[in-house]
């Protein structure tokens, strides 16, 4: 059948989704697929069937592709597509009803509050009540864009109306000092863990993209124990928010090795040096083998 892979996009994370789609358009051509570029921001979705796409090979990152809108639209077109459904979808960008998930399936996350646009907010309790560190984050972005980390209140306040430019919702989390690790599922199953070690403040776009700075270590040195605790709860995490076919869930692992839950990636970054492609790589399934897995799942 003819796949449209669609990448690009008009969320913040354009230029991210542009080199995760192109990636993953080469790896499908090479392998003899029908693949073809489909950008929503040029056509329209009415062209999937004018074309007789049969399949959607979803590689758009944050709203409008990776919020469960355009996994809703297909399905009503009856298009099979890879990945979480629209309900997942809506949920996992989320990061606001994503937590209320955590809090109710009793998931290890920080505690947090959320500041809505045009509702007074007092930084100085949010800060006495999030132990005077916090992060701030739009609720509906990726990549870290909009974020910012506060330890004062004019930092807060700055970060927060920052934030506002992304969305109009924000979530304001407690800082926790630990690991950055990420666990990738495919297919059900968790993929070896990777820890980001970053020098900058935190996992930020440009320690992402940009400064190549970054080092990756996987499997994370996590010890056997702790490394089966993070899978399983980064499978419970995947399936409570909804998510099916692949993705990757975000933890930090605090000081006495506790695990905090940050957020679901339902499309997960696809370049061939992104996060989802190394862990497969360490399970000896390489991009090309790795897209053709993700595939399979719309058949
Ligand atoms: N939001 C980016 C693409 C990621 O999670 O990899
Ligand atoms: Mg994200």
């Amino acid at each position: 059948g003819k796949v449209a892979v669609m990448f690009g996009g008009e969320s913040a994370e354009r230029t991210v989704s542009l080199n995760s789609g192109a990636a993953v358009l080469n790896a499908l051509v090479a392998q003899g697929i029908d693949a073809h570029k489909f950008d929503p921001k040029d056509s329209p979705l009415t062209d999937l069937t004018k074309h007789n796409f049969d399949r959607v090979f979803i590689v758009l990152h944050g709203r409008g592709g990776e919020d469960g809108a355009l996994q809703g639209a297909l399905s009503y077109m009856g298009l099979p597509f890879t990945g979480t459904g629209a309900q997942g979808s809506a949920f996992a960008m989320d990061k606001v009803r994503s937590k209320y998930l955590f809090l109710g399936a009793k998931l290890p996350t920080a505690p947090f509050c959320v500041v809505n646009k045009g509702e007074d907010f007092d930084c100085q309790q949010i800060l006495s009540q999030l132990s005077g560190k916090v992060m701030v984050k739009p609720a509906n972005e990726g990549s870290s864009i909009g974020m910012g980390e506060a330890h004062s209140v004019e930092q807060l306040a700055s970060a927060i109306n920052n934030a506002f430019n992304y969305d109009s919702e924000v979530l304001v989390e407690q800082w926790v000092t630990g690991r950055e690790v990420t666990v990738s599922i495919l297919n059900g199953v968790a993929l070896p863990i990777i820890e980001m070690r970053t020098s900058h403040e935190f996992y930020d776009y440009d320690a992402k993209y940009i400064t190549g700075d970054t080092e990756y270590l996987c499997p994370a040195p996590l010890g056997a124990e702790l490394t089966k605790e993070v899978q399983d709860v980064a499978v419970k995490v995947f399936n409570i928010v909804g998510g099916s076919g692949w993705g990757r869930v975000d933890f930090i692992i605090d000081e006495n090795n506790k695990l905090n839950v940050l957020e679901v990636n339902t499309v997960p970054g696809m370049t061939e040096t992104s996060l989802v492609p190394k862990a497969a790589a360490a399970n000896n399934i390489d991009f090309s083998s790795l897209v053709i897995d993700i595939l399979k799942g719309t058949l």
